[in-house]
């Protein structure tokens, strides 16, 4: 099987590039740089990632024995960003600190089979601090944006290297470009989402044996294709518990209940009051997810006792994983409920995280391949610290029913429109700030709410959605009217990045 290894070296993006090598259909994973071995490097081919560092910063990741034997065995090697850096410094270039270059640039090519298909200027994503400044040996450049080289390669060795970023979105042909350098080097494509079926569900039955397992079930997509694929591997050993926290999304509990009643061993705890209890007058968001992560994995932990299990399945991304921090060089963007909220200890044996290393489309298309519904792997994500996360007060039953009300208005217009379908994720925010508004002649100091409605693929970037007015004025009316202490509505007109898709 062809296999491409992703060398980490701290990137928000790293798993991003072994998640497009799987999409051209060859096998890959990642490994921390400061961990990787000469061992490791019986593959096909090797991509160094991008990273926050400076080749010149004390700590920056580096590992000098894993680039050496990279370029004595000619492996074929893809360095991007501080990739390119630390692999032109350590053969003798020169890296300049500063000329950065942050969003989208122009790129011009020049004939070279990486670039096979594409047009001389091309629009390619740059976020970088340092740039090349002189090649090594045995280096020449084949493109070029406005500031710096933007891909080099090596004349004889099995070397190209990148300064934009082939993974992102932003990026247009960035896919074609991978998938040139896979052709370029003959690597067999031959990984599918069967395959991570078959191996998933080898796994998870070699680690539970004959005991019984407890899912945390809340009917979003991830934890609904977590919870069939491990009952796939285990059967009735799979007990399925959902936690009404008091913070789910308009119709959520009985729409859980009808799918799942039957397909799984469910119990629906009904948990408001505790919930509510342990977050009160709490309103930084992320103190917010350590509670409410704490309080599930000890309903968990008490539920597991009762139904005598030993093992807890969670539907936890890759998503997740790297904007909790979990890796090794990467900065804590938000700590997501499933990961950074877990306490220190676990009354459990053992944690099964079967979609840890996938992302969210990636999630649904291993949903589809099980069979599951349409309205549960497409419908629009959800954080599973439910509404919490989308008020900046704190959690009480005014601002709860406020936000979930004012959800579900701008879902229903959506879905009326034939838009709901067509985008990522669509919600609305309230806000503790109050704003003066004008209700029947008189002055009222009231409630403000946000709308966050955007199109992505893997949640890693996202744009805003250009609603129609028409649309947006029909949402923002039925708010004032019908939550009678709103009086204004606003519109979120920014991309991820600089915002994240969650306000908070
Ligand atoms: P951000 O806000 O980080 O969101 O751009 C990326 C995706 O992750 C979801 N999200 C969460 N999911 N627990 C979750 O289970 C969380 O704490 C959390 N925060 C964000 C978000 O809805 C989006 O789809």
């Amino acid at each position: 099987m062809g296999t491409v290894l992703v060398i980490d070296f701290g990137s928000q993006y790293t798993h991003l590039i072994a998640r497009r090598i799987r999409q051209l259909n060859v096998y890959s994973e990642v490994v921390e740089a400061t961990m990787a071995t000469p061992e490791d490097l019986d593959v096909d081919a090797v991509i160094l990632s991008g990273g926050p560092s400076s080749v010149y910063d004390k700590g920056a990741p580096k590992n000098d024995v894993l680039l050496n034997a990279l370029v004595e065995r000619n492996i074929p090697t893809l360095g991007i960003c501080y990739g390119m850096h630390l692999l032109t410094y350590s053969l003798g270039g020169k890296v300049t600190r500063g000329n950065k270059e942050y969003g989208i640039s122009q790129m011009k090519i020049s004939e070279d089979p990486i670039f096979k298909g594409l047009e001389e200027f091309q629009r390619v994503w740059m976020s970088h601090g340092d740039s090349l400044e002189k090649l090594p040996e045995g280096f020449r450049i084949i493109a070029t944006s406005d500031r710096a080289p933007a891909a080099i390669r090596h004349a004889q060795k099995n070397i190209y290297a990148f300064q934009f970023h082939p993974e992102v979105n932003h990026t247009e042909n960035g896919l074609k470009i991978l998938d040139n350098f896979l052709d370029i080097y003959g690597i067999s494509r031959d990984w599918n989402m069967e395959d991570f079926i078959d191996a998933s569900l080898e796994k998870i039955k070699a680690q539970v044996g004959d005991e019984k397992a407890v899912i945390a079930l809340s009917g979003g997509v991830d934890s609904s294709v977590c919870a069939t694929l491990t009952a796939k591997a285990i059967g009735k050993n799979l007990f399925a518990v959902f936690v009404d926290h008091g913070l789910l999304r308009k119709g959520e509990r009985q729409f859980v209940k009808e799918k799942f009643e039957n397909m799984l061993n469910l119990k629906i705890v009904d948990a408001k009051d505790r919930f509510f209890e342990r977050l009160a007058g709490v309103v930084d968001p992320e103190m917010k997810r350590k509670i409410i992560g704490n309080e599930f994995i000890r309903i968990f932990e008490e539920e597991a006792r009762t139904i005598g299990a030993r093992y807890l399945v969670q539907g936890t991304i890759y998503p997740d994983v790297i904007e909790s921090g979990s890796t090794k060089n990467a900065d804590v963007i938000k700590s997501h409920h499933n990961v950074g909220g877990l306490p220190d200890t676990l009354d459990f044996t053992g944690l099964i995280e079967p979609l840890r290393e996938l992302y969210k489309d990636e999630v649904r298309v291993l949903g589809d391949k099980l069979g599951m519904p349409e309205e549960i792997v497409f419908q629009h994500p959800f954080p599973g610290p439910g509404l919490a996360v989308r008020i900046t007060g704190p959690v009480n039953d005014e601002n709860i029913h406020i936000v979930r009300e004012a959800s579900a208005i701008l879902d229903e217009e959506l879905r009326g429109a034939g838009i709901y379908d067509s985008v990522w994720q669509s919600f609305a925010i309230l806000f503790e700030d109050r704003v003066v508004g004008v209700v029947g002649d008189q002055r009222k100091y009231g409630r403000f709410v946000g709308l966050r409605v955007v199109q992505s693929v893997d949640a890693m970037t996202a744009n805003f959605v250009k609603l129609p007015w028409e649309v947006l004025e029909k949402v923002s009316t039925r708010i004032t009217n019908e939550l009678e202490d709103v009086v204004a509505v606003s519109y979120f007109v920014s991309h991820k990045p600089p915002q994240t898709i969650e306000p908070c």
